[in-house]
């Protein structure tokens, strides 16, 4: 699979230079001596995606078609991180808002940034029971009608977005709580013969592209992710394309950490398909405090040390990177602050949390080099 340019160091501190004070204020330097500032553009701390590279992984965020208009924002993403989901410009109601119609100027957009920015791209998402086109949710479809639909969606837009995105989630949330399917209109009309359909679609538009499921609260080990492990076995043993286990990682601190989060990575792994942190996010109930941020802190660091423990852990991407754009306050009123950077764009403890593990683990080891 030929995957977009890595960045180098070399490249990072040019890109550094390029982007002038302004951001390199926002990179984090605004606390230093005015005399330093220049010499730390040019030899900087590693960013979390130089660290994670180091071990052989990406670390991404999501970003939303108008987050590219806050440029400092947009920056200092580009800079930091290695890779980009697309929050909502890939979605079915973005991409096909018209039966046969196609718009990926959204989506187009999102490469675009990519490109510029040397960030690998996920491709998120083309089957969904949320965010679809209201002519697809109030129509009434036959098997074949719906499965020509599905078809064509996927086909049309894995074709449009090929070579330039290097994953697909390809379905998304399809399992309830408890284990059973989703009774979503896919699942509905088709049955769960559509999940393996909707892989062997996407492969055969795309044969190099990784393909994912994808759900929240799947990182214990429970009935839901007890639900994937059994269906991706199973897709395994039937030869359909599957790559990917896509852990969203939509963590709440009022909850507890999920259990087994390491063992449930290392079975899916065992399956032999790639696992990756999708979405992640740590929120708490509102206000924050100074132990509230710890514990965030010591949950980033757990989450990035299992992920590391795991060799076919592939990547780690945060829901958006700063408390600044966040999908939570609006969801799930009271509770937020969930990112490594706060509403100014500064580091929180979650962030030196993340970077303190991933830098243990990018160290040559003891006695080596030295
Ligand atoms: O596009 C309309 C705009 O025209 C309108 O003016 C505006 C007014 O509210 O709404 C806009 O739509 C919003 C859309 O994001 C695009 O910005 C929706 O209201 C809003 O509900 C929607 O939220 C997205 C959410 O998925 C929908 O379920 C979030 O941005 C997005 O981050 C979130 O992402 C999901 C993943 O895809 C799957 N996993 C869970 C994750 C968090 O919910």
């Amino acid at each position: 699979m030929t995957l977009p340019v890595q960045r180098t160091r070399t490249r990072t501190c040019a890109r550094a230079a390029a982007l002038g004070l302004t951001a390199a204020l926002a990179l984090g330097l605004a606390g230093m001596p005015a005399a330093h500032a220049g010499t730390e553009r040019h030899h900087r701390a590693a960013t979390l995606d130089d660290l994670a590279q180091k071990t052989g992984r990406y670390y991404g965020s999501a970003v939303d078609n108008p987050e590219l208009a806050d440029t400092a924002y947009a920056d200092l993403l580009g800079t930091e991180f290695g890779a980009t989901t697309p929050g909502n410009a890939m979605k079915w109601e973005s991409t096909e808002p018209q039966r046969g119609v196609f718009d990926f100027t959204a989506g187009d957009e999102i490469v675009n940034y990519a490109r510029a920015n040397g960030l690998k791209l996920r491709g998120h998402t083309l089957l969904w029971h949320n965010q679809l086109p209201g002519w697809l949710t109030s129509g009434t479809w036959t098997p074949d009608e719906l499965r020509s639909i599905l078809k064509n969606h996927i086909t049309t837009e894995v074709k449009h977005f090929k070579g330039k995105v290097f994953a697909w989630d390809v379905a998304n949330e399809i399992m309830n709580e408890d284990g059973t399917y989703r009774e979503s209109i896919f699942y509905k009309t088709l049955g769960p013969g559509y999940i393996a359909d909707a892989l062997r679609w996407a492969h055969a538009a795309d044969p190099k592209v990784k393909l994912y499921l994808n759900d929240y609260n799947v990182e214990a080990i429970g009935p839901k992710s007890d639900a994937y492990y059994t269906l991706i076995k199973q897709l395994k043993a039937d030869r359909v394309p599957i790559d990917g286990f896509g852990l969203q990682g939509h963590l709440a601190l009022q909850y507890g950490f999920p259990s087994g989060l390491k063992e449930n990575l290392q079975r899916f792994a065992a399956l032999r398909v790639d696992v990756a942190f999708t979405e992640l996010d740590i929120r708490m109930n509102l206000p924050s405090d100074t132990a509230k941020l710890t514990q965030q802190a010591d949950w980033y660091r757990q989450v990035t040390d299992a992920c590391l423990a795991v060799k076919r852990c592939v990547g780690i991407t945060v829901w958006g990177y700063s408390d600044r754009h966040s999908w939570i306050p609006a969801v799930f009123p009271g509770e937020g602050a969930a990112l490594p950077w706060d509403e100014n764009l500064a580091h929180k403890p979650a962030y030196d949390a993340i970077h303190d593990a991933l830098a243990a683990a990018a160290a040559p080891p003891h006695g080596k080099n030295g």
